[in-house]
């Protein structure tokens, strides 16, 4: 695959899932234009990528900086992906409302009003990459109401998008991975998670968790010219969970 003279954004891109991906196509010739929030994982992204631009954003309120600072980066975009994420795991009957309005808005508007005012960047089409989840679709052990939710949000979005920008050969797609170690399931990777982890994996055919650079290999395929003809499609990468 080359990225030789594409402009790739990555929203998200200066931990796990997104700075894989940032660092795979920063290798393979792109100009990358990623995001972060926090200082130090952006520094520790530059360590192993030093070519890629890197703004620091706080989401949602910062949507339209990060608009204005792809501009001033870059006058054409071939690709876009929306790593960002947050999750919080409340028990349905206490959700706390504030915390399904920040979920919301980081996971899903904050990419909505992203990408519909860089829309008019992508003069030669291009590939959107959205990551949804397993839990899209699935129940899990750890309480997901809120956060599948967002993650389902995404799927209807993928399809709406991928009908209404196919005119201007923008492809639309989004990922749905299982359980990936990164900064965000850190926590249950800890000893006191051993028994529920345990279960998880049991149901996961492949056995184990997926790594930050599986996913991303798929996310750069869909970027990519090699993946011309799909869009509007939302793709499994969990090592079979979804068959369990
Ligand atoms: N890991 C999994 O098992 C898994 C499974 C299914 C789906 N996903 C999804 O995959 C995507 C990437 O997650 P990950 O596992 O790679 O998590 P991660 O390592 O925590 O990365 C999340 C990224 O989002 C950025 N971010 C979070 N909140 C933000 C905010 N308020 N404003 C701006 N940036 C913000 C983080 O920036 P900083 O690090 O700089 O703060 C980081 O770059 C997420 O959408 C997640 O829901 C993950």
């Amino acid at each position: 695959m080359d990225f030789v003279g594409k402009s790739i954004l990555v929203v998200g891109g200066s931990s796990g899932i997104g700075r894989a991906t940032s660092l795979i196509l920063n290798s393979l010739g792109a100009k990358v234009l990623a995001t972060g929030r926090t200082k130090e994982h952006i520094d520790e992204t530059l360590q192993s990528g030093p070519r890629i631009t890197f703004g620091k954003f706080n989401l949602p309120k910062d949507s339209d900086k990060v608009v204005n600072w792809v501009k001033e980066n870059s006058d054409i975009l071939h690709g876009v992906v929306f790593s960002q994420g947050v999750i919080f795991t409340e028990p349905f009957e206490t959700f706390r409302t504030h915390e399904l309005e920040e979920m919301f808005k980081v996971n899903v508007e904050s990419s909505f009003i992203i990408l519909r005012d860089l829309i008019p960047l992508f003069k030669e089409g291009g590939s959107v990459v959205f990551i949804s989840s397993v839990d899209a679709f699935f129940g899990e052990t750890i309480p997901s109401s809120g956060y599948a939710l967002t993650k389902s949000a995404i799927i209807g979005l993928t399809h709406a998008l991928a009908y209404e920008l196919g005119k201007y050969n923008i492809r639309v797609n989004s990922i749905m991975p299982g359980l990936i170690r990164t900064n965000m399931t850190e926590d249950f990777f800890k000893n006191e998670f051993d028994n529920e982890r345990n279960e998880f994996i049991k149901q996961i055919p492949l056995r184990r968790a997926g790594t930050p650079e599986e996913v991303a290999k798929l996310i750069v395929f869909l970027l990519s010219d090699d993946a011309s003809y799909i869009t509007g499609d939302s793709i499994f990468i969990d090592g079979g969970y979804h068959t369990a």
